[in-house]
């Protein structure tokens, strides 16, 4: 319901409000019914004089600052792009009036901090964008101004620390999608990403060095966790135990892991449908067979060592309805042949258990 395209928000307010003429500002261009006023790449460094416009293209422009009060007379206005406009500071209360913006883009400029007043009078905002910029810490008390935002970017940011508890729930209680991908995140504290609304969460690309298991009890709702490219070499058993009644989806990359503990992804029997640990350097792997619910599971470029222990993997294969891709990396023999067609295992005992491999 809040995942209305862009167009269609447009159309609903435009059936909704009267259409009054205006003029198009010099260097843009506007469309006859006033939707749009597109002025892209003209190295202005002014903003413009809109008026009765919803949707508000100045990409590729240099503002470098934008002052107060930046947007008289553009109430109507809904979409608002700023992308890649050499932005480096925007003074607080710089969209007040903008009463109708739902969609902010300030993705690819420099911003290092974001003033606690920037997002003030455009309380209603629902989806925003500032990836792509140099900001270093999550920029909380902003945000505590848009209570109503749904996703977020923040990716290819310079963000280390996610801090204190509580940061999500006390800034954007409603909040559905967070993407942090390409940041220099090495610590969560406990309890900041909890949220009763959080669904997704993009942490790949930081400085991890293990699971973030207390910082995410307390998000019950949490469906999708990328960890991937994070140099988490271990997963330890009970690390995604707060998430045990959501996460359907869970990507962990390229991580150099060497091992998942045994009981690690046992929580998630019930829940869990989608794994991914492509690329990594597992020599072998928890038993799948406890999740249930799987539907897709991609094992690939990892060095699994075929062997008898690798039997209840192999038969689990056979009896799963998805294609499971997963090749031997050891012993050298077999080195890069599938595992679902090397004969290791056919003079292997049925009832021989990777439990007994221990953990
Ligand atoms: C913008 O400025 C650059 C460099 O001065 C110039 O090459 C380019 O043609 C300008 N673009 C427009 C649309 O005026
Ligand atoms: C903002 O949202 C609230 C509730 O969702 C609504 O009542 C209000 O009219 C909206 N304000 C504007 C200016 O759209
Ligand atoms: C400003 O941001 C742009 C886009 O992200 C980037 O290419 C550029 O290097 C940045 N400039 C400085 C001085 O950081
Ligand atoms: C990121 O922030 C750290 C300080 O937290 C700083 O030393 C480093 O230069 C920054 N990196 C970039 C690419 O801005
Ligand atoms: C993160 O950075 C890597 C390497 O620079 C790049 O390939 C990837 O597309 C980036 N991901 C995002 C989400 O920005
Ligand atoms: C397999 O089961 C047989 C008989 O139940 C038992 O003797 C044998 O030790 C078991 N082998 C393994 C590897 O558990």
């Amino acid at each position: 319901m809040l995942l209305l395209s862009a167009a269609t928000l447009l159309l609903i307010l435009t059936l909704s409000s009267p259409i009054k003429v205006g003029k198009c500002p010099k260097d843009c261009s506007c469309d006859g019914a006033k939707l749009s006023a597109v002025c892209v790449g003209k190295n202005l460094t002014e903003i413009p004089t809109v008026d009765e416009t919803q949707l508000l293209d100045l990409r590729g422009n240099h503002f470098h600052y934008i002052p107060a009060l930046s947007f008289p007379g553009t109430v109507q206005v809904v979409s608002l792009h700023l992308e890649s406009c050499r932005i480096r500071e925007i003074e607080g209360g710089a969209f007040q009036g903008m009463n109708h913006l739902l969609y902010l883009y300030l993705s690819d400029n420099n911003l290092t901090l974001l003033d606690p007043k920037i997002f003030a009078g455009i309380q209603n905002l629902t989806y925003l964008h500032l990836e792509g910029n140099q900001l270093t810490q999550f920029p909380g008390s902003a945000l505590s101004l848009v209570p109503n935002l749904f996703v977020l970017h923040l990716e290819r940011n310079n963000i280390s620390k996610l801090e204190p508890s509580g940061l999500l729930s006390s800034v954007t209680p409603t909040l559905r999608e967070l993407y942090l991908s390409n940041n220099s995140i090495s610590v969560i504290t406990r309890g900041a990403l909890s949220s009763a609304s959080i669904g997704s969460l993009y942490l790949d690309s930081n400085q991890l060095i293990e699971v973030p298991t207390s910082a995410l009890t307390g998000a019950p709702n949490l469906e999708e966790l990328s960890l991937s490219q994070n140099p988490i070499l271990r997963v330890e058993r009970k690390a995604f135990q707060p998430l045990s009644q959501s996460l359907k989806r869970l990507y962990m990359d390229q991580m150099g892991m060497e091992k998942i503990s045994q009981d690690a992804l046992q929580d998630l029997g019930s829940v869990l449908r989608i794994l991914t640990v492509r690329g990594n350097r597992l020599k072998e792997l928890p038993d799948l067979r406890p999740l249930t619910s799987l539907e897709g599971v991609d094992l690939r470029d990892n060095p699994l060592l075929c062997s008898c222990a690798l039997l209840p993997l192999r038969r689990w294969m056979e009896t799963v309805r998805f294609e499971v891709s997963a090749t031997c990396g050891n012993p050298p023999d077999l080195r890069g042949q599938q595992v679902r067609d090397a004969d290791v295992f056919t003079s292997c005992l049925e009832n021989a258990s990777m439990n007994q491999k221990g953990s």
